[in-house]
């Protein structure tokens, strides 16, 4: 359950590391869920980011990962979006975080940013993370009731 089934997306300057991390999360025995680019031509993030966020919102699929230059155009565009905690990461400990401490549905990484190495190890230790509730839920409900009453 827990590796089940993760969406990932990039535009032009995360393909290369989009291609990384899907082979290596289907090594893990990851469903993996290609939602594109599938070639370096430019185009703009929103096309790919966008209707992946909406399948991690409509609860289609639990998890995904984008991959943009820097990272910083998809996880702003991912987190318009309701129920959808991007988390924008560069290094291992941030990415633990993101899962005990944020629930962190989406990973976020910058394809231009961080090397392949990193990104493997980051993800892979976003996906063993354990959310860790008490608290962080508190806080998070709080994150929910403020999409409700942005997103009528
Ligand atoms: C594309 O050049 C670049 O702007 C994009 O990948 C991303 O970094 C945006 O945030």
């Amino acid at each position: 359950m827990k590796k089940s089934k993760i969406a990932i997306a990039s535009d032009h300057a995360g393909r290369e590391m989009k291609e990384e991390l899907k082979s290596f999360l289907q090594s893990m025995g990851v469903e993996v869920v290609d939602m594109g680019v599938n070639d370096d031509k430019s185009v703009d993030y929103p096309d790919y980011g966008i209707p992946l966020a909406q399948r991690v919102s409509n609860g289609d699929v639990p998890r995904g990962v984008l991959v943009c230059g820097t990272g910083i155009g998809m996880s702003i565009l991912a987190n318009k979006f309701k129920g959808v905690r991007a988390a924008l990461v560069s290094d291992v400990y941030t990415a633990r975080m993101a899962k005990e401490h944020n629930d962190a549905n989406i990973l976020v990484i910058g394809g231009r940013i961080v090397g392949k190495g990193l990104a493997r190890e980051m993800l892979k230790t976003w996906i063993e993370a354990t959310f860790e509730g008490g608290r962080h839920q508190t806080r998070l409900d709080k994150i929910t009731e403020l999409e409700k009453k942005c997103h009528k």
